[in-house]
């Protein structure tokens, strides 16, 4: 076991506040946590809203848990251990890209209530904004986009989450979207409704500087 270094290890303070980086971009940052099954639209959802605020002229970026699992999280396996670690080094990065001024979309499983909270309570308060992306798994299962529910029922791939492996929906998320009933574009739309309530968007700041 390596010893954990924190205790001898500096905090350097940037000269560039978070706060410099949102003017300058003309958006405050936050992050958009999606959690939800495989096949409930994370991912569908994160392009569509991404391209939905790109549009907008602002500053975003999406974290993919599929993706990163290529990369930083090739290490990491699918037990209830490498799910941990995964969704900590997730929250993370997206707690750098926020810092940095950027709209921040995870879509990532996160299957464990305790992960996701862990995240929400070292993240600067409002930051983390929990959206869950609901579909039933019987209709995940016949979406099925990469073919997993397929493997997963006949053995090939084990602990997979809906069937093998458990899921633990948010009590209490920001949002809730009900990708078995809407349309992506109804999704974004409640997703920018938001954004605007909470006044993090181009608009607001605007609002906010000229007055
Ligand atoms: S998480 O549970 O740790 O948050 P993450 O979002 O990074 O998962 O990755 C999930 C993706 O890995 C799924 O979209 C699917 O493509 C793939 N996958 C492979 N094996 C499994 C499994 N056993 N359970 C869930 N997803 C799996």
């Amino acid at each position: 076991m390596k010893e954990r270094n924190e205790r001898h290890v500096a905090w350097h303070t940037s000269c560039v506040a978070r706060e410099d980086r949102e003017q300058m971009n003309g958006h405050q940052s936050c992050i958009l946590w999606l959690t939800g099954l495989s096949g409930s639209g994370k991912s569908t959802v994160a392009a569509a809203l991404e391209k939905e605020l790109y549009k907008q002229h602002c500053r975003t970026y999406i974290l993919d848990g599929d993706n990163l699992r290529h990369g930083i999280n090739r290490d990491l396996g699918f037990d209830p251990e490498d799910r941990s670690e995964n969704i900590r080094r997730i929250g993370e990065i997206a707690k750098l890209l926020a810092d940095a001024g950027i709209i921040t979309i995870v879509a990532a499983i996160s299957p464990y209530r305790q992960d996701r909270d862990k995240v929400r309570a070292t993240c600067k308060p409002g930051d983390f904004i929990e959206v869950y992306v609901h579909c039933t798994v019987e209709e995940c299962e016949r979406r099925d986009p990469k073919g997993f529910y397929k493997k997963a029922r006949s053995g090939e791939i084990r602990h997979f989450t809906g069937l093998s492996a458990p899921y633990e929906p948010p009590l209490q998320a920001e949002l809730v979207l009900k990708t078995d009933e809407h349309t992506v574009y109804d999704s974004v739309t409640q997703v920018m409704a938001y954004i605007r309530s909470r006044q993090l968007d181009r608009s607001s700041l605007e609002k906010e500087t000229e007055s």
